[in-house]
């Protein structure tokens, strides 16, 4: 076991992109910074990236706010941690709407191509739902962080993976997305236009032009002009994207706990990444209980001479509360080992109580990387 924790580290050391994923509450934030410090305390420049909307990175790092912007984390502010940084760490929060824009902007052929696409209403509302998919986005920002140059080793925090799928499908819906025939089928003459009429032809469109207004429809010609000059552009990013999330510098890292429902969820993830192909490159289990120590009883016993018997009871019960979570935790790792098979995986224990962010996330780089 001792080998797989080391194999882990090595994993992490080896990567230039790692990608927490996970279930909500298990500690993908905490995981993702402490990577992101570990590495930075074996010299790397790292940026570390939330998708995750609930500002629980800055909190993580013990910061007022996170912005779009990278932020470098000072040695002084980071000395809680206890490690000594030879590297830095960069941080940000992505905004997917900003991100978005951003790809267009790089995209378009030219000013005019760029100024009608931003400009246009209809630009808006679909980057609006589209785009402010986070998953999405996040692999866009992923790509354009990788080409900068600018960091050995970017760490991804994603959000909780209510829909796992999304995050591996988002260059696919990349390209759907700025297929403009999806528009054109429904702006066609026999399309929705014509149903909402009830009739073909230029009635029709007269019907449509009332109730959504003429500068609407105008607008979607434009748009779908405009946007015809950047498909090939998006489609060669999104194979792009992909081919970076497949690439063997990059690895997918699975933080779960050991409780039964995060179980269950990150064997199901790991199922979908089998079926997406893409290897799991390795597992990070926290907040595990250990009960190292003689029984219950034992303990009780022994105590009881010592700080008198209520005292000894008091501690042997919640030596006996620990004892059940160790147990449960074995259960909960054992199936996690049994269906995800002979993955690079370290342990990282339950910190309880009394510890800050800093002192935490100190606690959790050590116990991932130094565990050999
Ligand atoms: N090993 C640990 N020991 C104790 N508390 C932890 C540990 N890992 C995470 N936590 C705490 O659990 C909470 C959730 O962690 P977080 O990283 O935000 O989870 P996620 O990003 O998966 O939703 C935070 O309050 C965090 O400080
Ligand atoms: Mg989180």
């Amino acid at each position: 076991m001792s080998a797989n924790r080391s194999a882990l580290a090595d994993v992490l050391v080896e990567r230039r992109i790692c990608v927490c994923v996970g279930a909500g509450g298990v500690g993908k934030t905490t995981t993702s910074a402490a990577i992101a410090l570990g590495l930075a305390a074996r010299g790397r420049r790292v940026a570390l990236v939330t998708i995750d909307p609930s500002r629980r990175l800055a909190g993580a790092l013990a910061l007022n706010e996170l912005s779009n912007e990278p932020l470098t984390l000072s040695r002084e502010h980071l000395a809680p941690t206890g490690l000594e940084l030879r590297g830095e760490v960069c941080a940000m929060v992505l905004d997917p709407k900003r991100t978005f824009d951003e790809l267009v902007w790089q995209l378009a052929p030219d000013a005019r191509t760029r100024e009608r696409v931003l400009g246009n209403r209809i630009y808006r509302e679909l980057s609006n739902a589209v785009g402010g998919s986070h998953e999405f986005s996040a692999v866009a920002k992923l790509y354009e962080l990788d080409r900068s140059n600018a960091y050995d080793a970017i760490v991804l925090d994603t959000p909780p993976s209510r829909n796992t799928l999304d995050f591996l499908r988002a260059p696919e819906r990349l390209i759907q997305f700025f297929d403009a025939r999806t528009l054109r089928v429904l702006l066609a003459p026999a399309g929705l236009g014509a149903r909402l009429a009830g009739r073909a032809g230029a009635p029709a469109l007269a019907v449509i032009r009332h109730l959504v207004g003429v500068d609407l429809l105008a607008e979607i010609a434009l748009f779908l002009s405009a946007i015809s000059g950047l498909l090939s552009g998006f489609r060669e990013r999104a194979s792009a994207v992909e081919a970076l999330l497949r690439d063997p510098a990059s690895a997918f890292i699975m933080v779960s706990s050991p409780e039964r429902e995060p179980v269950r969820e990150s064997i199901a993830f790991a199922d979908a990444l089998r079926e997406a192909q893409i290897p799991l490159g390795g597992l990070v289990v926290n907040r595990v209980h250990s009960a190292e120590a003689g029984t219950a009883d034992a303990i009780e016993t022994a105590l009881t001479e010592a700080v008198g018997e209520r005292l000894a009871h008091v501690v042997a019960a919640s030596e006996a509360r620990a004892r059940v979570l160790a147990e449960r935790d074995k259960v909960g790792i054992g199936g996690l080992d049994a269906a995800l098979g002979d993955v690079p995986h370290a342990r990282i224990p339950a910190f309880n109580g009394g510890l800050g962010e800093l002192e935490t996330l100190g606690a959790v780089a050590r116990s991932l990387f130094d565990q050999r």
